[in-house]
């Protein structure tokens, strides 16, 4: 019998409405789908590399590189988990998970996205407090980061719900004018729990990839 030499293949998070698995090829081009139906609104720039503003053609081919060299590069040292996001089958956004050196830091962070119009429903909740068990509870992390710009109150919302506190802010350059970002961090013990509990399935053949 053969082992599958990417072991992130059989890696499952389970939430009561969403299934959360690596990327894949097919995925992504689902997830495509989902960018183009649109992500936020024309006027506004959540994202720190603006890679909404790409013309239709050019945003999914940039979208596959940018997960492919995630998954080129996921090693002991470093890893960048991009979790697709499904709802009934369908990818409808995706959720990411990074950690440098975890065995030492044991730190992670994470951004996430949901179609625009599927957001306002819960599901960005729902896959940050999945990522936050998993990281939590099953790798054993101790603390969580996030950032968001200050005119995101979605995002900035989602991590005052799950306990996360303000860390901080950077100024950074965002479409030729500069903009706040908030820094968050969670605590393990910080973290206000969902009245729900993930579900894991495939971690073990991972763990030594990921440095645990
Ligand atoms: C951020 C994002 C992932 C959240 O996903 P979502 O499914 O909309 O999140 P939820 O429905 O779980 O929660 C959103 C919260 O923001 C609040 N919110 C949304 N817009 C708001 C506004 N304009 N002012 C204040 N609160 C707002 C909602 O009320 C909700 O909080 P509540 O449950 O306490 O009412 C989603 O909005 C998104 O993809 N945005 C575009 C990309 C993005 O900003 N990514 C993060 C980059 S840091």
């Amino acid at each position: 019998m053969t082992t599958d030499p990417w072991p992130f293949h059989q890696l499952v998070l389970r939430t009561p409405r969403l299934e959360l698995r690596p990327d894949d090829d097919a995925g992504l081009r689902e997830l495509n789908e989902a960018a183009l139906a649109g992500v936020h609104a024309p006027d506004e720039m959540p994202f720190y590399v603006p890679w909404t503003q790409a013309p239709p053609d050019v945003l999914g081919r940039q979208t596959m590189q940018f997960y492919w060299r995630h998954r080129a590069e996921v090693g002991p040292t470093g890893w960048t988990l991009n979790f697709l996001v499904r709802l009934d089958g369908t990818v409808i956004g995706t959720q990411g998970l990074k950690a440098t050196n975890f065995a030492v830091t044991r730190e992670v962070s994470s951004g996430s996205w949901i179609t625009r119009r599927l957001q306002g429903q819960g599901f960005g909740t729902e896959i940050r407090a999945a990522v936050l068990q998993f990281a939590f509870d099953h790798l054993g992390a101790d603390a969580a980061r996030s950032g968001a710009f200050a005119d995101n109150p979605a995002s900035r919302a989602v991590s005052r719900k799950l306990g996360y506190r303000e860390d901080g802010t950077n100024t950074l350059e965002r479409q030729g004018s500069w903009a706040t970002e908030i820094r968050l961090l969670l605590r393990s013990e910080d973290f206000v729990r969902p009245g729900w509990k993930l579900e894991v399935e495939g971690l073990n053949p991972c763990l030594e990839l990921l440095g645990i």
